[in-house]
Formats: C-alpha cells, structure tokens, sequence
C-alpha cells in the first residue's frame, strides 16, 4: 500500500520573512500529520530557516530545483551536497516552470534525478503536457518522457523518488483537470513504468497530481486508485486551507485503500 504524499510548491509567491511566517504556522499546523508524506518546496534563501523551523516535524522540506554536479562552475546553481548540509530531505525537479522559462529538458531531469538518488534526497520528479491535445497523443507524450527521465534508474529505486503529474495547461489556472482525466494518466503513467522497470517497481511508485488543486477537489482525486497524493501552489499558501486539503486527501485516500 502506498502512502498518502501531499506536498506544495510556493514558487517565488511570497518575500522571505513571509515565507519563514508560513513556515512558521505550518509547523504549528502540520504535526499531527504522522501518516501523511509531507513536504514543502520554498526559496533557496529560506532553506536555512526551513531547516530550524521544520526539522524534526512531519514536513519535509527542500530546494525548488537543483544541478546534476557534485560542484563546479554552475552560476547561481545548487548542488545536493548543499541541500543536505541544510538538512533537505526532498528536492522538487523538472516543474514546468522552470522547462517553460528556463528550457530545462527531460535529459537535465534524468541526470539531476540520478543526482538526488545518489545524495539521498527524496526527488518529486515533475512532468506533463504543454497544452491540451488529443489523449493518444499525451499518452505518447508521457512515455517519451518517462524513457528518458527514468533512463538508468533502477527497478528497486522506485520508492526512493515520486513523479508529479501536472498537465501545463492546469497549473494556475480556476479547475484542476477533471477527476477522470488524472487517473488516466496516472494509470497510464504506471503502466509505462511498469513497461521500463518491472511491475513491482511501479506498484511501488508514488504519482501526484499538480494543478489547481482546492479543498473542493482533493478528496475527489485521492480517492482515485493510481493517485497517491498531491503537489500544491496557490491553495497551500493560507495554511488552514491546505490543512483542509491534507484531511480531506488524507480521508478519501485511507476510505478507498480500506
Ligand atoms: P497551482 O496549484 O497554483 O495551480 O500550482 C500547482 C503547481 O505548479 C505545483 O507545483
């Protein structure tokens, strides 16, 4: 059985002594969270406060991006050694915002992937479609990805890392894709892996759904049985309304898992 994961990811919303106020009330909020797999992405300027604000509570914490390099000469970069240092125990990769704005490819992901497995860090590997299209089509789209994202990974590596399902086009947007729509894909997206690394490998995986998640859809997607969680921006940054969100997942998830 796969546990229930919901994590955020609060981009460049908020200034840092905002950030650290909501780190703040998330960590008054968040702990009794035990059973749930949480974790927040914040600016890398807030991740020393992150470390001293989350540590040692249920949420796990870590950088919105990362290099591939142990260390080197990468401008503006952070390497995982780094991460670790600061106590990070998750690293968000491949988001659609940076392959938009900053052209990161499917090959930057495998290799910053094959990175965090090797330091350790638990990578929330994102992936999708650009724009709406024809289903056939996505679902191509979606194995070309998986094959090179996934490309060197090992079967048994399967519950070292989560992938996020989040279709561009859903992303900061009013509606979440529809409840049928995410469990197609996320049921297509295990049979591919299933296709690359062995059944067992893909049971053991964790997929997420991202994309205008609220407290009306969450209950609705975690009930599904390929979805195992979800990754959230906008709701997440007034604390109460991602709580509700954490038990309304929490709740449908263990209700179709009973
Ligand atoms: P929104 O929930 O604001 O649409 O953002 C989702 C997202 O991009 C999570 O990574």
């Amino acid at each position: 059985m796969r546990q229930l994961a919901v994590g955020t990811n609060i981009k460049m919303y908020l200034g840092y002594r905002d950030t650290v106020a909501w780190m703040e009330q998330l960590a008054g909020t968040l702990g009794g969270f035990r059973e749930v797999e949480l974790f927040a992405f914040v600016p890398a300027v807030c991740l020393v406060d992150a470390g001293r604000i989350l540590g040692g509570t249920p949420v796990g914490y870590g950088a919105q991006n990362m290099h591939w390099a142990e260390a080197g000469p990468y401008t503006g970069e952070l390497s995982a050694g780094m991460l670790k240092e600061l106590g990070c125990t998750h690293v968000e990769l491949g988001h659609m915002e940076r392959r938009r704005y900053f052209g990161e490819t499917d090959r930057e992901v495998n290799r910053k992937l094959r990175r965090a497995l090797d330091s350790g860090l638990r990578a929330v590997v994102c992936l999708g479609e650009e724009g709406r299209a024809a289903e056939t089509e996505v679902r191509r789209h979606l194995e070309r990805q998986l094959e090179v994202v996934l490309a060197g990974v090992d079967p048994a590596e399967t519950g070292d890392f989560l992938l996020a399902y989040e279709p561009a086009w859903a992303i900061g947007v009013d509606e979440a894709a529809s409840p049928g729509y995410v469990e197609e894909m996320h049921a297509h997206l295990r049979r591919t892996v299933a296709g690359l690394l062995g059944q067992a490998a893909a049971e053991r995986l964790k997929i997420v759904y991202g994309g205008s998640v609220t407290p009306d859809t969450a209950g609705k997607l975690c009930r599904l049985p390929d979805v195992d969680g979800l990754f959230v921006g906008r709701s997440a940054l007034d604390v109460e309304r991602f709580r509700g969100i954490i038990e309304d997942a929490s709740h449908w998830h263990n209700r179709a898992t009973d």
